[in-house]
């Protein structure tokens, strides 16, 4: 690739560092952008001279303009095609929200490499996922395209989501860097403001799995770092992100990020942004050509922009080696895809993404005369946001679904005539969110159940009738005023292509639920930020003292807690031990739990493996999820589950960003059990 780079002129060369959409090549094709679009300020030929694309619509599309761009380029060096394959292309995985609800790597593994399938087929050679920011507001509307609040499950599941897309040979691009999730008061767009050790230690764990797992690609938020936008931020892209994560590859700006340095008034202007971002260690730029048009004059009076700017060529080069678009710029063409393996991958995922969090009277049996209500009884748009071209033939209605495989159409009702919902057993009630509600831009300040729906039960429950509801929805909701009227509560964070036969599966006991839930539900939106892994305060919460952590009129208590999710199986856990109770570090204890399915039905469960360092140089979280492990019990059947404590469980930043482990005492919880041991 470096015979290739000398063969550039600088022209050239910057124009392999911009990215725009499709539609520039071919002006007739269908315009799809996920934002405002602005002038691109380019010429005909210097379209012809950009490096990369934003989405395609499918293979002809991406053929149609790989063939008239390399007619006319120059050297033949083929266009990379890249899009937002987020949960899927066209069979819809649930969105990461929900995956991260199954708590099953393998499974979210295995969506990925189903999903990048069906990418690469499309014309795709990077996707823009994993998204891995930690998210811990539930009013930011991108919570849902996230793996929740929990570092280390964010950690595990960017990195086997990277794993899966990396089988199949599609590339990714981990997104967006660096803390995107902390965004001010939960709005998109917003400032951000974290300390270095809170980066270090709790928002950088989702990227450095995706990382470590091998992603091709890194993209830069729209927020600031102390103070300075991510996008050119030498700090974040050098020092945290070549030094300290070793990152390889290829950065690009987020959309249109680069110039956005003008509306933070951090750049006088495009050519200042421009210099910004190359001397930041900037690489592609998305969706606007300041490097086009103003790095020539920039590397002609500055020696070393010219050779920033041939370092980032040469990893872009570099990218479509690996893409191996220079063996075969057209290879989507030959892909066999099998669709009902993609379908099986995300019926598997979408089963243990669904979480029950209230349960007086699930499974129903099929000879209860149900009521079916509510918006998502008959709803078609169950994707999710994000759902790129999901296929309508895959998202049955509820009604239609339940119908089909689980009800006796005389007895059942679909409307809300009182009289016929009185004659019925049970009421289920499927309302929630719409897709719409949720995902980029659409953040929310009320994040209760609506009023509507709350009043709504309150007449439906005097009716005296169960009431079931499955509640679709992107992000953690305020269920408070609603859950006294509610018998048996589903939840899912929009479950893709097979939300409409997971949710009747669910009901009617085919799937036993074992999702659990990736971010805490608060009881009052005042509350938020609520997550489970808070510090201790210098005034705990006590009955007796008035001057303590507390609000007068909200208890400090979430409404379900991270990692709440019930099960029709009852299982119980018992001696939890320790093989040693004073460790060292080259001897650190195994954890042994007896787990029980006590039921007369099998069922999953997850060992959430909490770890609590009791006394520390800086000030360490109530607890913290340290390992955890997904397992399936047969009626009355008993396990023995091992966790290997590991070096890294018990490690953090000090103040001087330095990963430490100190002696002292640890406490292990799983479940409502908990042992003690020292580590000398
Ligand atoms: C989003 C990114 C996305 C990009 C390209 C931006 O608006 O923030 O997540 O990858 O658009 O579609």
């Amino acid at each position: 690739m470096k015979d290739l780079l000398k063969k550039l002129t600088i022209e050239e060369k910057l124009g392999q560092l911009t990215m725009i959409p499709p539609f520039f090549y071919i002006k007739d094709l269908k315009k799809e952008v996920f934002g405002a679009l602005t002038d691109m300020k380019l010429s005909e030929e210097g379209v012809f001279q950009t490096g990369s694309v934003l989405g395609i619509q499918n293979h002809d599309e991406m053929n149609l303009v790989q063939s008239k761009y390399l007619e006319k380029s120059r050297h033949k060096i083929p266009l990379i095609f890249m899009g937002d394959v987020i949960h899927g292309t066209t069979t819809i995985m649930p969105t990461p929200l929900a995956q991260a609800s199954s708590f099953n790597p393998s499974l979210v593994r295995k969506g990925a490499q189903a999903s990048a399938k069906e990418a690469l087929k499309k014309g795709l050679q990077v996707t823009f996922s994993p998204m891995s920011d930690l998210s811990r507001d539930p009013r930011w509307g991108r919570v849902v395209e996230s793996y929740g609040e929990d570092p280390y499950l964010n950690y595990i599941l960017s990195k086997e989501t990277v794993k899966g897309y990396k089988s199949e040979g599609l590339l990714s691009c981990v997104k967006h860097f660096a803390a995107y999730g902390l965004s001010e008061a939960g709005q998109d767009y917003n400032t951000v403001d974290l300390s270095r050790l809170n980066l270090f230690e709790y928002y950088l764990e989702g990227y450095r799995g995706a990382i470590e797992a091998g992603a091709d690609m890194v993209m830069t938020s729209f927020n600031t770092f102390e103070y300075v936008p991510a996008t050119t931020n030498e700090y974040l892209l050098r020092d945290v992100l070549r030094k300290h994560l070793k990152f390889k590859g290829v950065t690009i700006s987020d959309y249109d990020s680069l110039l956005q340095t003008i509306y933070h008034r951090t750049s006088s202007c495009d050519c200042d942004a421009a210099i910004k971002g190359i001397k930041a260690g900037l690489d592609i730029e998305m969706a606007s050509s300041s490097y086009m048009r103003c790095l020539k004059e920039a590397a002609n009076k500055d020696p070393e922009i010219l050779k920033l700017i041939d370092e980032a060529v040469l990893r872009v080069l570099e990218l479509k080696k690996k893409a191996k678009l220079f063996d075969d710029p057209y290879r989507s063409e030959h892909l066999l895809i099998d669709a009902s393996h993609a379908k099986e991958a995300a019926y598997k995922l979408a089963k243990e993404s669904i979480v029950l969090l209230k349960n007086e009277s699930l499974p129903l049996n099929k000879k209860t005369k149900v009521s079916l209500l509510g918006k998502y009884a008959t709803e078609k748009h169950v994707l999710g946001p994000w759902s790129w071209h999901g296929d309508p033939k895959d998202t049955d209605e509820l009604a239609k679904h339940i119908k089909a495989e689980y009800m006796n159409d005389s007895e059942s009702f679909f409307d809300y005539d009182l009289a016929k919902i009185k004659q019925t057993e049970h009421i289920i009630l499927a309302i929630g969110e719409l897709y719409h509600e949720s995902g980029e831009a659409h953040s929310k300040a009320d994040i209760n159940l609506s009023s509507h729906y709350i009043e709504l039960l309150e007449n439906l429950s005097k009716l005296n009738i169960p009431i079931t509801v499955v509640l679709y929805t992107g992000r953690p909701q305020v269920l408070t005023n609603a859950l006294p009227y509610i018998n048996n509560l589903l939840v899912h964070f929009h479950l893709g292509s097979m939300t409409s036969k997971v949710v009747s599966d669910t009901i009617y006991g085919i799937n036993n639920p074992s999702g659990r839930l990736p971010m805490t539900f608060p009881r009052h939106q005042g509350q938020i930020p609520i997550y489970y892994n808070r510090l201790s305060t210098g005034r705990p919460y006590s009955e007796t003292n008035p001057y303590v952590l507390k609000y007068l009129d909200v208890s400090n208590e979430p409404l379900f807690d991270f990692g709440y999710g019930l099960s029709y199986s009852k299982f119980t856990y018992k001696n939890l031990e320790l093989s040693n109770s004073v460790a060292t570090l080259n001897n650190l204890p195994t954890v042994k739990v007896t787990v029980t399915n006590e039921s007369d039905v099998t069922g999953k469960t997850t060992i959430l493996l909490y770890i609590k360092d009791e006394f520390a140089s800086v000030a360490r979280p109530v607890k913290e999820l340290k390992q955890f492990k997904k397992i399936s019990l047969k009626p009355h059947e008993s396990k023995v589950v091992e966790f290997k404590l590991t070096k890294k469980d018990l490690s953090f930043y000090n103040q001087k960003l330095k990963k430490i482990v100190e002696p002292g005492e640890f406490t292990i919880f799983i479940e409502n059990l908990e042992q003690k041991f020292t580590l000398k």
